[in-house]
């Protein structure tokens, strides 16, 4: 495994492998775990050669978020990505992403506009842009995403296709801790009463999807009952409780055969995301 830190190396390897071999891709901002471990696996599964990056991407944070206190551990990271035979971890720092000068931004509009978009202002502008630059200086085959930022994986999808992309989107489902908690990195910032609390996400989408097999397709209902689960004790404080269309993320009132669940909610300080895909075949 090697470690590539500056864009015209990354590039001048992955034009080198290019020629005879297929780059899987997995973008990622570090302090990883068995959830990014799982789509470095699929990389590999689909690509004969694995690039992971690790970058904490200072343009999709917003001034009063968490870039500052972000968890870090660059040696942890690269021994766990060393035992899954990652190739390349591309690890460049802000100046040689961001150097003096930078100004160029990619928008997607309409899906930005849903969801986490409401609160999160330009989070996906940054998003969108450092997933671009990414692709445009490790030149991935394929690139895998992880469907637990499910607004993350639609907005980068529709980037790759309206600008022609010449990169194939894998979605991988969401990976969860043995009680249901989705595994995320700021799980590390939740204390033991808060990661506690934070399993009432996961029981409200358990919830709706139970109601959802018996039938149930109102919106408002479904909603409802997560309000009720998530607003059963002090300390969790909702975001959204949404229940949209799972290709436009737009609300819907009800859903027809698919549609999207996704919740975001506060526990202390810490912001959580979830969802879950209800369809006829749960
Ligand atoms: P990060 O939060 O580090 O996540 C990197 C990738 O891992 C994303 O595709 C994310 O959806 C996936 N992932 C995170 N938790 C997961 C889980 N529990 N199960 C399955 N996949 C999971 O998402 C980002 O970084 C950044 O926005 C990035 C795309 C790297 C751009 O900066």
């Amino acid at each position: 495994m090697k470690v590539i830190k500056t864009i015209q190396e990354m590039q001048a390897w992955s034009e080198e492998m290019r020629r005879t071999k297929r780059i899987g891709f997995v973008p990622t901002m570090g302090y990883l775990h068995e959830g990014h471990l799982s789509l470095v696996r699929k990389a590999r599964e689909l690509g004969d050669v694995v690039v992971v990056s690790i970058f904490v991407n200072p343009m999709q944070f917003g001034p009063r978020e968490d870039l500052a206190t972000y968890p870090r551990d660059f040696i942890r990271d690269a021994e766990l990505l060393e035992k899954e035979k990652t190739d390349i971890i591309f690890y460049p720092d802000t100046q040689e992403m961001y150097p003096q000068g930078y100004t160029t931004i990619i928008q997607v509009k309409g899906l930005e506009n849903y969801l986490c978009g409401k609160t999160r202002t330009g989070h996906f502008i940054g998003v969108a842009t450092v997933v671009a630059k990414l692709f445009n200086i490790v030149k991935p085959h394929v690139a895998v995403f992880g469907q637990k930022d499910y607004q993350q994986l639609k907005i980068i999808e529709r980037m790759v296709k309206d600008l022609n992309m010449d990169v194939e989107i894998v979605a991988y489902p969401t990976v969860r801790e043995a009680d249901g908690l989705a595994m995320s990195s700021r799980n590390t910032y939740l204390n033991q009463e808060e990661r506690k609390k934070a399993l009432l996400i996961y029981a409200s989408i358990r919830a709706i999807e139970a109601l959802f097999k018996q039938g149930e397709r109102r919106a408002a209902t479904l909603k409802e009952k997560a309000h009720e689960i998530l607003g059963s004790q002090p300390g969790v404080d909702i975001e959204y409780v949404s229940i949209c269309d799972a290709e436009t993320l737009e609300e819907v009132d009800e859903i027809d055969t698919r549609g999207l669940l996704a919740i975001a909610c506060r526990v202390g300080e810490t912001r959580l995301i979830d969802n879950s895909i209800l369809t006829e075949d749960l």
